[in-house]
């Protein structure tokens, strides 16, 4: 069973706990006797079963177990005896166990909150606070169901629970080590790095677009979704002028996957102000990776790229020869992108598909009728890829893939999510029961370039509340904090780096480093076996945990993020510095 399974099977189990105190509680003051003790007797069920659940977590990574151990556990077995001993000595009237049950309740309920709302790393703070609720809510259910406390004990309630709480909060909102991260404006600043000899201009603007045959209020560069094709050849330097006409959120360009001089790199309130309306600004960039790249705002980005402004860079070691033809798939307006294409091509033609997911959430990729090898990943030429057929591709949001062929003689057909984007003639085929590619075990491979790390940074995705802004939120966090929030990781030039990425949350989130490209290490606790994959975008599903590393071989301040930007937008953004 995959880790990110246990993790929701264990959430269930805890809530069923708690359901059944808290119903148990609740049948006791009723005087419903039966009904008590098997909504109890099922309660301690769920509570052993919840060992196994939380044992197994444990074994997949101290990430994954951390607060259960620490807090829901103690609580819970808290719950148990003290629930557990008035059940025993509640022989005759069952009403007297009632409260027992309640807070038996309320500690599994608190426990399960602290999970929810506040999730690793597990603090005193929200030990201290969970004991509070449990104690205020115990507290409250006594005054209500009688008979009253003594005195003493409604005392030393309160003086728990006012303790717990102030001390509790006082930890929870401490504020983080996190210093600012500061704005390096290097505007005009632009490296140099020779003549242009590929310009272009890119105008954003509101928009209207027919994408299959609907018209679509949309965010576009020179008023088409996607954005104009780039092209480079390696070698060229390339000068690309972003005119903003009318998005008032402003607007820049980031070379998604395209290891640019930080300068360049086009984030907002870190590398440039925002463009905004009326204002322009000159990217120039020696075109040194060939590969397959996109570009996108990474203003509001959010909403910038949803809305269309993005587009493709593809940078070839020379002339295209043969059919090579981009393909990128996004979701405008819930309309589907790109519109299906046609072209005949002649047998023994070679042919590059070259598959980019711009969208926030991960594609399935299925090619029909033709062997095939997937000659590159998010740019970077894969060692030896064998010939593989009935495979579907997944790529995560902000992936590339390059697929590459030889024409055969009877028609082929491309599709995303089971809808044909192209084609050389009719064909019918069901992809749909193929099993996924898995990257890591594909290729040739070849032993990590260095195997010692001058710097290793740990990163728990997951959910929580982020209770250092004015306004607390529920945010996607990087361990246990939101962006801006999150400390900055910082290296030294020429480190070696590693990264450890642990999802503990129920929703994937595709990594997303700037600047640099990472070599996978591991995922699970296993090595990759095939050929080396250097990545810049990559899924970590729940449950997972990647293990990356990389050279800080390009000096700046860079964004590390979830490229599903809603997640980004709400807080999964933090910074690698060079000191
Ligand atoms: Cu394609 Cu920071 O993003
Ligand atoms: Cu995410």
């Amino acid at each position: 069973m995959s880790t990110g399974s246990v993790i929701a099977i264990d959430f269930l189990i805890a809530v069923l706990a708690a359901a059944g105190w808290l119903g148990g509680g609740a049948a006791a003051a009723a005087r419903r006797r039966p009904v008590a003790l098997a909504l109890a007797a099922f309660a301690v069920l769920a509570t052993v079963a919840r060992a196994v659940t939380v044992t197994m977590l444990a074994r997949a990574g101290w990430w994954f177990a951390a607060e259960k151990i620490l807090i829901a556990a103690p609580l819970s077995l808290t719950a148990v005896v003290v629930a557990g001993w008035r059940l025993l000595k509640a022989r005759g009237d069952i009403r007297s166990a009632a409260i027992a049950l309640l807070f038996a309740g309320y500690a599994d309920s608190s426990a399960l909150l602290v999970t929810v709302l506040h999730g690793y790393p597990a603090s005193a703070g929200a030990g201290l606070l969970a004991v509070a609720g449990v104690v205020a809510a115990t507290a409250v259910s006594w005054r209500l169901l009688g008979p009253r406390p003594s005195r003493a004990v409604s005392r030393t309630t309160l003086a728990v629970a006012v303790v717990a709480l102030v001390a509790g909060t006082g930890l929870a909102a401490a504020p983080s080590a996190a210093p600012g991260v500061p704005h390096q404006h290097e505007q005009g600043a632009t490296p140099s790095v020779g003549e242009p000899t590929k310009q272009f201009t890119l105008t954003a603007a509101t928009a209207t677009v027919t994408v299959s045959g609907q018209r679509v209020a949309a965010w576009a560069f020179d008023g088409q979704v996607p954005g104009p094709e780039l092209t480079a050849t390696v070698g060229d330097v390339l000068e690309v002028t972003l005119r903003n006409k009318d998005i008032a959120r402003g607007v820049t360009l980031h070379w998604h996957g395209y290891d640019v001089p930080n300068s360049q790199d086009g984030v907002p309130g870190i590398t440039q102000d925002a463009v905004l309306p009326g204002q322009e600004f000159v990217y120039r960039f020696r075109a040194d990776q060939a590969g397959t790249y996109w570009y996108h705002t990474h203003a509001v980005s959010d909403i910038g790229v949803k809305m269309g402004l993005y587009g493709v860079l593809v940078v070839r070691p020379a002339p295209a020869s043969g059919v090579d033809r981009v393909i990128a798939a996004h979701t405008l307006s819930s309309v589907s992108l790109p519109e299906p294409v046609q072209e005949p091509v002649a047998a023994g033609t070679p042919v590059r598909l070259r598959l980019i997911n711009t969208d926030s959430t991960t594609h399935r990729y299925a090619l029909a009728g033709t062997s095939f090898q997937v000659a590159a990943i998010d740019g970077m030429d894969l060692s030896q890829p064998s010939t593989l057929t009935g495979t579907a591709i997944s790529i995560p949001a902000g992936g590339r893939y390059d697929l590459v062929f030889t024409a055969p003689a009877t028609p082929i057909a491309l599709s995303v999510d089971n809808r044909v984007v192209y084609a050389t003639g009719a064909t019918a085929a069901a992809t749909s029961g193929w099993p996924v590619l898995d990257p890591l075990s594909y290729g040739a491979f070849a032993a990590p370039p260095w195997t010692r790390y001058d710097k290793e940074f740990t990163l728990v995705l997951d959910r929580g509340l982020d209770l250092r802004g004015l306004l607390p939120r529920y945010a996607h966090t990087v361990n246990g904090a939101a962006d801006p929030d999150i400390p900055p990781q910082v290296v030294h030039l020429g480190d070696t780096v590693k990264f450890t990425i642990v999802n503990r949350s129920l929703v994937v989130h595709p990594w997303h480093l700037h600047g640099h490209h990472v070599l996978v290490l591991s995922r699970n606790g296993k090595a990759a076996t095939g050929s080396p994959l250097w990545l810049d975008s990559f899924d970590v599903r729940p449950g997972e945990v990647w293990e990356v590393t990389f050279k800080a071989d390009n000096p700046g301040m860079w964004a590390n993020h979830c490229h599903n930007l809603a997640h980004a937008e709400q807080g999964m953004l933090l910074h690698l510095m060079y000191a």
